[in-house]
């Protein structure tokens, strides 16, 4: 059974809180709805083919209504930006946009998040701009389970030398991000443990989500965290830490041996929809209140249509307080047929 409903009532003005209390800290932004990699979870070969009609460049967000939505954010209560796609480093002159969201007084974390693949050649630049961290997908360190899981467009070794140029250029915290799918990569899991630990660099397993309609999900490929958990803890003991913020997605936990820590991102087996504080913009300003949703709010279209920066603060604010989602919690109590509702595709929200 999902939780009591509690409906905080609407506030009129000041930092919005929406309709279960919660506060709005944090804005992804996706860049781009291209992407170099083509991982089946995502944006699956049979659908996102040469003829896929991607958003144009027109239909894009420019980054200068990037920065004018994002410094509206800001006077609503966010203070961290997180870059996504896509693939967000497709764009070009990226450093020019991040340097401008740097600017804006009271953003206190940029991070981006990338499939790794270019940023070995964009990493020193980035920095410069003023980026503070990335965070790299990676499933595994198999070249030919990695293949399968991202398209084939790239090897294990090209995403490693970005996230080393990412480490030269002091992109840190360095986290990376591994969707875990029974029986596609599982096996693979230890290894990365291995691989990153006593580096610097957070490995964090997700729960593969029923994001998007197209990638197939069952919840027979979800490897509960609890399982990963155990098997790590088998190796390597651990031990929990404190969340570094509140509403942190992943759990952490620590090598007992001093060696770092890792992280579980479990959506599926316990949802974070309690703390949930993120807003989602898509590249052509489509603003969405959770990762789940089926619609959004064109952010973009009020502002070619003219409208005011106070117009545009009314709109996002009456969003977030009419919020209500929780989609995580409730999808161990959807029907099938609920569950199969249209949703956003990762690939054009971010992650
Ligand atoms: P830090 O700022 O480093 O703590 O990372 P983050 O919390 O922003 O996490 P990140 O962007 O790396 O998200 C990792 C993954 O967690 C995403 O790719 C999604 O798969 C999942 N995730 C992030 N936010 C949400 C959310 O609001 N809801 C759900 N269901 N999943 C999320
Ligand atoms: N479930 C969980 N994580 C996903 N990602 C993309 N699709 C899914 C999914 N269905 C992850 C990517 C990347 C981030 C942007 O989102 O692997 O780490
Ligand atoms: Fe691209 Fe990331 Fe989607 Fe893979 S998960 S296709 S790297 S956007
Ligand atoms: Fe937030 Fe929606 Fe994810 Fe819940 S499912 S944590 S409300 S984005």
């Amino acid at each position: 059974m999902p939780a009591a409903e509690v409906i905080v009532p609407l506030k009129p003005s000041g930092m919005p809180r929406d309709r279960r209390g919660r506060p709005l800290r944090d804005l992804r932004i996706s860049l781009m709805d291209r992407c170099n990699f083509r991982c089946p979870y995502c944006m699956p070969r049979e659908t996102f083919h040469e003829q896929y009609r991607f958003l144009g460049s027109h239909e894009r967000l420019s980054f200068d209504e990037i920065v004018r939505l994002a410094r509206l954010f800001v006077q609503l209560g966010v203070r961290k930006l997180r870059l996504t796609g896509g693939e967000p480093l497709l764009r070009a002159n990226l450093p020019d946009l991040i340097g401008d969201l740097t600017g804006i007084a009271g953003v206190e974390d940029i991070a981006l998040t990338t499939n790794g693949m270019l940023l070995g050649r964009y990493a020193a630049e980035l920095r410069a701009a003023g980026l503070h961290r990335v965070t790299v997908s990676l499933d595994s360190l198999d070249e030919a389970v990695f293949k399968r899981m991202s398209g084939g467009f790239a090897g294990v070794g090209d995403v490693l030398a970005g996230i080393e140029q990412a480490r030269r250029a002091e992109l840190a915290p360095i986290k990376v991000n591994a969707v875990i799918q029974r029986g596609v990569n599982d096996a693979g899991v230890l290894d990365l443990v291995e691989h990153f630990r006593g580096s610097g660099v957070i490995v964090r397993f997700i729960e593969y989500m029923d994001v998007g309609n197209r990638n197939h999900w069952t919840s027979a490929l979800v490897v509960p965290s609890r399982d990963l958990h155990a098997r790590i803890h088998a190796r390597w003991p651990l031990e929990p830490v404190q969340a570094a913020y509140r509403g942190e997605v992943a759990e952490r936990y620590a090598f007992r041996d001093g060696q770092g820590e890792v992280g579980f991102i479990s959506s599926v087996s316990q949802p974070f929809c309690g703390d949930c504080s993120r807003a989602r913009l898509s590249s052509d300003g489509v603003f969405y209140s959770c990762l789940f949703a089926a619609h959004g709010t064109s952010l973009r279209d009020a502002l070619r249509g003219g409208a005011s920066d106070e117009s545009l603060l009314a709109l996002i604010r009456k969003v977030w307080l009419e919020r209500s989602d929780r989609y995580s919690e409730l999808r161990a109590s959807f029907p099938a047929q609920q569950a199969e509702q249209r949703k956003v595709e990762m690939f054009y929200i971010g992650g």
